[in-house]
């Protein structure tokens, strides 16, 4: 009973590996698990208030498609000024950030098109692809050029049905973040060829050393051909709130807010008032995460160093550490077997693409403790 096109889609191997270790929980199991994206922080209480007074205030009506204007407002006035996108409110629009990068790609990819994306990615990049009849092609990222995307490799992929470049910097499964040279190496590429580019930037603020981040619509010509997407679940730790947005030139806007229409709808109302009060409200919750990310990524690092068969580069962005390992199991079994014999549960880098077999990917998204006791328990399996 299932259509050809949903056949084409593999499950999500970051979710098979969560629910794994769900289920090996509730046996009884001490599973530590280092497999979800997610920030172990509860959400901000400002934004938690603002969300039960919309509540209280009957928010609870429907919205039109791209959401409340107020929060429009305020993303575009940050996209202006902190990213440098030269947008409108009229340019937002307000969905759950997966959605966004789904209505993207239904909206724009035809049948046969090409979407250049970084082998390894992000799991759900491919599926949305597929789903729109479209065609996937990997621009393999290497360790040694910490694991960018380069504008030489995207070149070398162009043909005459490339329709899209997709970008994710930070990168998750890597936590490889793009220089300045490359977005603007991308952004010339995009234009000599028409394309579009999507420019997944949902770690945008968890980024550390120092290091700018970079919007490639903020490049000269760049936001008439670029949908640049993020979200609150990482930044102000909102996974189960379902919010993110996209900003989209007029043309792209237009088809990606009639998916919108004809699929959700709009996101939650009385969640964009909680949104609001995320962008508007104190930012030091912000900071005080992004440096309790960046101390686990150094302890986890620094852990890493004595286990001899892992071998990994200092990350720069997101919360992951991608470290290779030496052995002749695949990344998927390897990963079932740590589950069994350490009792920790990471991600097979083959979930992410062919280019991160012989990898794992491990979420520090969580206390120092569990990564402490989790690395102790992975060097005693591994010695
Ligand atoms: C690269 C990337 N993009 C988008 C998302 C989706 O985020 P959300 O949970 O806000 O839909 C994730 C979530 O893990 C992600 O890692």
């Amino acid at each position: 009973m299932i259509s050809e096109r949903v056949k084409k889609v593999q499950e999500s191997g970051t979710m098979k590996m969560k629910e794994l270790a769900g289920q090996k929980k509730k046996e009884g199991k001490k599973i530590i698990s280092f497999t979800v994206g997610e920030p172990d922080f509860d959400t901000p209480k400002h934004i938690v208030e603002a969300a039960k007074k919309a509540l209280d205030d009957g928010k609870t009506r429907y919205l039109d498609a791209p959401g409340l204007p107020e929060l429009r407002e305020a993303i575009a006035k940050q996209a202006k000024e902190y990213n440098g996108i030269p947008c409108e409110s009229s340019n937002v629009l307000v969905t759950p950030t997966k959605q966004a990068i789904f209505e993207t790609v239904m909206a724009t990819v035809n049948e046969g098109e090409e979407v250049i994306m970084p082998d390894p990615a992000w799991v759900t990049y491919e599926p949305c692809v597929v789903l729109a009849g479209g065609k996937a092609v990997p621009c393999v990222t290497k360790e040694e050029d910490q694991w960018r995307v380069t504008p030489e490799a995207v070149a070398e992929l162009i043909t005459p049905k490339t329709k899209m470049i997709l970008l994710n910097s930070p990168s998750n499964p890597c936590g490889a973040v793009e220089t300045h040279a490359d977005i603007k190496g991308i952004a010339d590429l995009a234009k000599d060829h028409n394309l579009v580019v999507l420019s997944d930037e949902v770690y945008e603020k968890i980024i550390f050393d120092g290091l700018k981040h970079y919007s490639i619509a903020a490049e000269p010509g760049m936001l008439d051909r670029t949908v640049t997407i993020s979200g609150f679940s990482k930044t102000f730790a909102m996974t189960g709130w379902r919010l993110g947005w996209l900003i989209a030139p007029k043309p792209i806007f237009k088809g990606i807010n009639k998916v919108q229409q004809h699929s959700i709808t709009h996101a939650t109302s009385f969640a964009q008032y909680g949104a609001l009060a995320a962008m508007t409200g104190p930012q030091d919750c912000v900071a005080q995460m992004v440096k309790e990310f960046g101390e686990r990524r150094d302890l986890i690092m620094k852990l890493m160093k004595d286990i001899p068969s892992f071998k990994c580069d200092t990350p720069k962005g997101a919360f992951y550490v991608f470290p290779r390992y030496e052995g002749k199991m695949g990344s998927e079994e390897f990963a079932l077997y740590l589950m069994d014999k350490a009792e920790v549960a990471v991600t097979g880098g083959a979930a992410f693409g062919r280019s991160g077999e012989q990898h794992l990917r491990i979420s520090y998204a969580t206390n120092k403790k569990n990564i402490q006791d989790g690395m102790e328990r992975l060097k005693k399996a591994l010695a």
